[in-house]
């Protein structure tokens, strides 16, 4: 806390020691309102071109979309998106979270809209439903789910996370995506009015959305 920076309900805090219950604490930051929660727990658009990392490669980090304070807490990405796909990406400071949502054994399903090179056809997506064994694995990976949107956009869900899976998949097919956005996870969507590169927090009844069905 530094001098003139904290206010409570409209007035500077100066004490360092002011003691406060955190049930509901809310205050601001130069002029910034902020509520106290114990964990951190967000949702971000990711837009194409950003990294979900610290050291980013080719493009900027994803960390450099949120506020400084949620960078200082520490905040991870929960799983990864490459850095063409968009869409829904959670963030949070709580690693058993992080740990829970990314367990196979939890089998979180996750959406994803595939924009196709090719026309998709009921040969691949009976391919798809029935797995595929992908280059370097052992076992086959499924859809849960496949719904045609148009001749070239597929809905496709999926429970496990594999490294590039979705790629892998259409390309298993004989397909090639050439757009990927991730539009739910669990039974949470991508909301309509959270433009790339926003961020909201995520409120006790979305994290209900991600508890097992
Ligand atoms: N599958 C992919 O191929 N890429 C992603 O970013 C997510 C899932």
């Amino acid at each position: 806390m530094r001098n003139g920076w904290l206010e409570i309900g409209g007035v500077v805090v100066e004490d360092p020691f002011l003691e406060v219950d955190p049930e509901g604490f809310e205050f601001t930051v130069d002029d910034q309102p902020w509520r106290y929660r114990e964990k951190a727990y967000l949702m971000i658009h990711k837009p194409g071109d950003y990294e979900c990392s610290h050291k980013p490669k080719h493009h900027r980090s994803i960390f450099t979309l949120l506020p400084e304070e949620l960078v200082n807490r520490d905040v991870q990405c929960v799983g990864r998106l490459d850095e063409d796909t968009t869409g829904l990406l959670l963030m949070t400071d709580d690693g058993q979270f992080i740990h829970q949502m990314s367990s196979p054994k939890r089998k979180v399903p996750k959406v994803y809209e595939i924009t196709a090179k090719h026309p998709i056809d009921q040969a691949q997506i009976d391919q798809l439903l029935a797995g595929v064994l992908l280059h370097g694995e052992y076992e086959p990976v499924v859809a849960d789910s496949c719904e045609l949107v148009s001749d070239t956009v597929l809905r496709l869900t999926i429970t496990q996370g594999k490294y590039h899976q979705v790629k892998r998949m259409l390309g298993a097919v004989g397909n090639r995506v050439e757009g990927l956005k991730r539009v739910r996870i669990g039974a949470l969507d991508l909301p309509a009015d959270l433009a790339p590169g926003e961020w909201r927090w995520l409120e006790a009844e979305d994290l209900e959305k991600l508890k097992p069905a």
